[in-house]
Formats: structure tokens, C-alpha cells, sequence
């Protein structure tokens, strides 16, 4: 005995029905949601939509595209914007739909918050209710000596987003391994010896520890000065072919934290060049590169003596060239022309988290964390 419906349709009929209407709204709501078109968003409901006809194995492309978490940028770090396509082009990432649309808040399923950007009275932060499935992600590159402590925000994120290994979303440009050797690196032509690139000099950000070791540095071996606290501006294009132009490159960090290695040491790795390394203990550097791959000013009493070491090692080519061996084993990412690579590198591997973990997580206490 089949079972009818209060329609009078029999229940599978009606069902039958249900579903082709599903999948006409379906394609409407496609071609209504496509960017060409100025209408309201509407993926939440196509969302459910979609996650009603799991079973068909065939569906269309259009449906896998809106079936991607959404990933809202509420504002643009340091208002530096990219094209949201480099993240698949550039670190093959491509599993979420990311955006900075604001209209697109109540679908978001998470939105990541620059921590920089928060005003004190939390007011240029979202202001409608956040949705149950909402997580919202803390995205801070900077080390605690340049982050504030904004009342109020403590527990207000889902994730942690941060240079610290520790983090709910690390971020951080690895070496990979070579199945097989690589016999092809060849070391850039060199025409200096020791570089050094400074685009903020300015005391708060704690770079009293750098600037001391490079005063006493320079007494004894030449540096070659550049950016804008020297007064030559290095433009961004010519930022990688300058560090490969030099033998050794100082990557002092401006502030000494646990994890805090930047830009500043995967620059110069990635380009060919010898990191000459000021931040966290020797240890820390091993867990992200090898032993061989740069030199730590720890490894000397003084300056003085590590300067005659880099004179040493400029005379000698077969010892310089021993700090390039880990690259038949190892690559490290070709170094990309694209400027704040810090901050697309966070939003893209931000965007990967999202499209990996659906999982409840609340961050509590963020600077009991971060300050520790
Ligand atoms: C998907 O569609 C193709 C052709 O349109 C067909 O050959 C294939 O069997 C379908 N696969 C499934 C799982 O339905
Ligand atoms: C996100 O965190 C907030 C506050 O900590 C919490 O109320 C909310 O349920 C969390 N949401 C998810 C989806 O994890």
C-alpha cells in the first residue's frame, strides 16, 4: 500500500518532483549567484541545496564551485590586494571560495580578521550575528613585540592564524624533499659579499638587538646596505635578483621569538644565497631548514669573528659552496614575485584550512597563548 501525501501525490512521486525542482532552482540560483550578475548572494541556500544530492556522482561543475567553503577577507592587510587566483597559481591552493565581499557575511563559513586592523572600539569589526557554522580566523604575522593587545578580542576567535608553529593555522614557507637529487642548482653569480635590506628601522619594533650586532659587524667586513631606512629604496622586483647577488645575506629578524623566522631567511635561502641568521636558537632554524643551509651568529663568540669567517669562507669556494649541498635533496619554493608575500601566503593557507576542517574549535584567550 503506497502512502499518499496531503497533496493527494503519492509520497515517491511528490518526492520525484521535489527534486527536479531542486535541481531547476539549482541552475537558476547558478546563474543568479554568478558574478556578472549584481543580485543578492544566495549560497547558503544553494548549499543546502547541493548537500541534499550527494549521491549524484555526476553533478555539474557549477555545483562542486559553490559547494567550496566561503572564505570572507573582511579587510585587506596593510591594503596591499592581490588577485584571490594566485593562491591556485601560485601555491596550488584552490579548496576554498574566497572573497571580500561583505555582503556574502551571513554565508560565510569563515572570516578572517586582520589583527592590525581592529580598531579599539572593536566597532570596524562584523557586526551582525555570527552565524552558528561561522568561524572567525586571528590572522597575525607579527611577532608579540609589535602586537597589541586589543581589549575585548580575547575570545572572540574560532583560529589562530601565525608564524608559530603552535598556531590552529602555521604559516610558513617549507623546503620540500627531492624524490631524487636535484644535480641542477647552480649557485647565482656573486658580486658582494655580505647585504643586508632594511625597510623599517624604527626602535618600537624592538631592533635594538639587530642594529647593535650589525654596528659592531660592519667594523670588520663590508656590508652592502639597501631599502628605505638607508636611503636606497630597493624596489620589489629587484628585491630576490639583489640577495642573490651576494654571498652571505643578513636575516636578522627584528624581534627574537620562538618561530618568529620570516621572509627574511626564506628570502635568501630561496634565492641562492647564504642566510646569515639573528632571531630564535640554532635549534629553532634546524626544524624548518637544515643544518647546513645558513649560519647562525650564536655559532660565534663575537662579530669580529664571524666576520672573519665570512672573509674565510669568501676566499675559499669549496666551503662556500658546501653551504648549497642540502639543494640536491631539497627545494625550496622558487622565489615568487609577488610583493607582502607574507600576507597572500596567510589568506591562501587560511583558505586551505577552511576547505579541510569543519570541525567546532574556539580559540580562548588568544594573547594568554600568544604572549606565552
Ligand atoms: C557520468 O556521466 C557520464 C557521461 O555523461 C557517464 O558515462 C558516467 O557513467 C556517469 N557517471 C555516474 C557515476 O553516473
Ligand atoms: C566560534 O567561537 C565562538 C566564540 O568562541 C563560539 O561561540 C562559536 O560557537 C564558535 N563557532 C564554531 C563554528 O566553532
Amino acid at each position: 500500500m503506497s502512502s499518499t501525501s496531503f497533496t493527494g501525490i503519492p509520497v515517491g512521486r511528490l518526492t520525484g518532483i521535489v527534486a527536479i525542482a531542486g535541481l531547476v532552482s539549482l541552475t537558476l540560483l547558478y546563474f543568479w549567484t554568478s558574478p556578472l550578475t549584481n543580485c543578492p548572494p544566495r549560497l547558503p541556500q544553494f548549499k543546502q541545496l547541493s548537500d541534499g544530492h550527494h549521491e549524484d556522482k555526476n553533478n555539474s561543475i557549477a555545483e562542486e564551485k559553490v559547494v567550496k567553503p566561503v572564505l570572507l577577507l573582511w579587510v585587506w592587510p596593510v591594503n596591499y590586494r592581490f588577485d584571490f587566483k594566485d593562491c591556485k597559481t601560485v601555491y596550488n591552493i584552490d579548496g576554498c571560495h574566497l572573497t571580500d565581499d561583505r555582503a556574502l557575511y551571513s554565508s560565510s563559513d569563515a572570516v578572517l580578521i586582520f589583527h592590525k586592523s581592529i580598531s579599539w572600539d572593536l566597532l570596524n569589526l562584523p557586526q551582525s550575528p555570527r552565524p552558528s557554522f561561522q568561524k572567525w580566523i586571528w590572522l597575525n604575522v607579527e611577532s608579540p613585540t609589535n602586537t597589541r593587545k586589543i581589549p575585548g578580542t580575547e575570545n572572540l576567535f574560532n583560529l589562530t592564524l601565525s608564524y608559530r608553529e603552535d598556531a590552529d593555522i602555521p604559516v610558513r614557507l617549507r623546503l620540500t624533499s627531492n624524490k631524487t637529487p636535484n644535480e641542477d642548482f647552480k649557485i647565482p653569480k656573486k658580486d658582494k659579499l655580505v647585504c643586508w635590506i632594511v625597510s623599517n628601522n624604527a626602535a618600537y619594533t624592538g631592533v635594538g638587538t639587530r642594529n647593535a650586532y650589525y654596528n659592531e659587524l660592519k667594523k670588520h667586513v663590508n656590508v652592502h646596505m639597501f631599502g628605505k631606512a638607508y636611503g636606497r629604496f630597493l624596489d620589489y622586483k629587484d628585491y630576490y635578483s639583489t640577495i642573490a647577488s651576494c654571498k652571505f645575506y643578513l636575516s636578522f629578524e627584528n624581534s627574537i621569538h620562538k618561530d618568529y623566522i620570516t621572509e627574511k631567511f626564506n628570502g635568501p635561502l630561496s634565492a641562492g644565497t647564504v642566510p646569515v641568521v639573528l632571531g630564535p636558537p640554532r635549534k629553532n632554524y634546524e626544524r624548518f631548514a637544515p643544518r647546513d643551509s645558513f649560519i647562525h651568529v650564536d655559532d660565534f663568540p663575537d662579530a669580529k669573528s664571524l666576520a672573519e669567517y665570512l672573509t674565510q669562507l669568501d676566499r675559499d669556494e669549496d666551503a662556500y659552496r658546501r653551504y648549497f649541498n642540502w639543494r640536491r635533496h631539497f627545494s625550496a619554493r622558487p622565489h615568487l614575485v609577488v610583493q607582502n608575500q607574507e600576507f597572500v601566503l596567510s589568506i591562501c593557507t587560511a583558505c586551505d584550512h577552511v576547505a579541510r576542517h569543519k570541525e567546532y574549535q574556539e580559540a580562548h584567550d588568544i594573547y594568554e597563548w600568544f604572549f606565552n
